[in-house]
């Protein structure tokens, strides 16, 4: 058992770690006004990270789950939003390409995508269809050529920004989940419409937006995969989503615990730093175990993905932890804080308020526990 990071890692790691003191900046005005990092966006595509586990031949840097996480984590320290535009950039739309494209498809698509030229966006969820994934409303009827594409999709980080989406639809509904088609559709298609901004209570800074397809044409050379492939790429897709919303989690945790951890050492109360209270003492002690234990989690869920091993199980689990742990210990974090922490400038009630979608997307926390309890019966 090894847990030291390679130098490889440990460089990754602290090229995040000077990227996010870039973040910091503006984040609270970027949070205030509900303002997508643009430019820190094409950063990252300069830095490589937004298309770090694409392999080079297909412009990507080729490297590995746990360099993504690692970058992850320090990156929604102090930006949970860009984080995430990452992370479904990179989860959700260049690794079902590389995995499952065509030739074409990728030097179409990934190629720009991985090289930070262009933003993807990954539409699975529906008005009626968020955690019941498989009961799809947004049809792909099958045309010959082409694809004819009529529905809505709710909630897409990305939506508004995105230059290429991924779209799950159905295409057979008499055969089920194993009549749904992924597509690959570009911004500007006509009949493809997107819908005002959400209004969000954290990662504010991300866009989230609705997707309107009336007739809308995919070509054919456009599906991901086989016929009837949709809702395993998207299963198969968010086993490995979940691990960067893992990191997400667990960085949001950590830059909490960082923050409180510092300021309980400078706030003084009847004559002495907080820090020296028990009270206060024993919830550092616990988010200090409590982060851990996710960051292990989540490390391990990376490590089992880059071995080649099946890991669903690994990233439900680290999903499920680390949002409850950073929904749990941010709330702690602003306590620490007393009054302070209550306004923006002292950072921990943003991350608070970001800390609460980890436990939503990419599967509710219930959903989680489904996935690992379904593993843990099987057999
Ligand atoms: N890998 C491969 N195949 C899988 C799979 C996986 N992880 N999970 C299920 N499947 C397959 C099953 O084997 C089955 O195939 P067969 O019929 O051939 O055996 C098929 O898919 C159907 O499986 P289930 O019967 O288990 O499906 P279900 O309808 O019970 O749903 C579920 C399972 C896990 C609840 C699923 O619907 C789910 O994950 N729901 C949550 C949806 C979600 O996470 N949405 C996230 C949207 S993206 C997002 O949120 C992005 C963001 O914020 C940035
Ligand atoms: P529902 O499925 O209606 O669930 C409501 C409640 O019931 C939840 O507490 C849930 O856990 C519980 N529940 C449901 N079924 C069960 C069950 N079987 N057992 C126990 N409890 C259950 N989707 C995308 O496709 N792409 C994106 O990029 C994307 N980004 C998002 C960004 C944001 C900011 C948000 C808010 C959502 C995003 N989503 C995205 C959608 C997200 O994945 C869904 O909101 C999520 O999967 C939950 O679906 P729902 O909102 O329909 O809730």
């Amino acid at each position: 058992m090894q847990f030291e990071l390679s130098e490889e890692h440990k460089m990754i790691q602290s090229a995040a770690k000077e990227f996010a003191i870039e973040l910091k900046a503006g984040v609270i005005d970027r949070d205030e006004q509900a303002k997508f990092p643009t430019e820190f966006v094409k950063t990252m595509g300069e830095l490589g990270f937004m298309g770090i586990m694409v392999p080079e031949q297909y412009g990507g840097s080729g490297m590995d789950t746990l360099a993504y996480v690692l970058a992850l984590e320090e990156i929604a320290k102090i930006d949970a939003s860009a984080a995430v535009i990452m992370s479904a950039h990179n989860s959700l739309v260049l690794y079902g390409l590389n995995e499952y494209g065509t030739e074409e498809q990728k030097q179409k698509y990934l190629v720009p995508l991985a090289k930070g030229e262009k933003l993807g966006a990954f539409a699975l969820s529906e008005p009626e269809a968020g955690s019941d994934a498989s009961s799809q409303h947004t049809t792909a009827e099958d045309k010959g050529d082409y694809y004819l594409l009529n529905g809505t999709k709710n909630w897409i980080t990305n939506g508004g920004n995105a230059d290429i989406y991924l779209v799950i639809a159905q295409t057979h509904p008499e055969l089920g989940h194993k009549g749904i088609n992924v597509l690959i559709v570009e911004k500007g298609t006509p009949g493809f419409s997107i819908g005002p901004k959400e209004n969000k209570l954290g990662i504010r800074s991300s866009d989230t937006h609705s997707l309107m397809f009336t007739d809308v044409k995919v070509p054919k050379a456009n599906r991901i995969g086989d016929d009837g492939f949709g809702f395993k790429f998207a299963m198969k897709t968010l086993d490995g989503g979940r691990i960067g919303i893992a990191a997400q989690a667990l960085g949001i945790a950590a830059g909490a615990y960082e923050l409180a951890l510092a300021y309980s050492k400078e706030r003084k109360t009847f004559g002495k730093p907080i820090s020296n209270h028990q009270a206060i003492q024993f919830k550092l002690a616990d988010m200090e175990v409590d982060i851990e234990a996710a960051r292990l989690l989540t490390y391990k869920a990376a490590w089992t993905k880059d071995q080649g091993l099946p890991y669903g199980k690994a990233a439900a689990m680290a999903k499920l932890k680390a949002s409850e742990v950073a929904m749990q210990h941010t709330i702690e974090a602003v306590q620490i804080h007393g009054g302070y922490g209550y306004v923006k400038e002292y950072h921990v009630e943003r991350l608070m308020r970001d800390a609460k979608i980890t436990q939503i997307y990419e599967g509710t926390s219930e959903i989680q526990r489904l996935v690992i309890a379904r593993e843990i019966l099987k057999d």
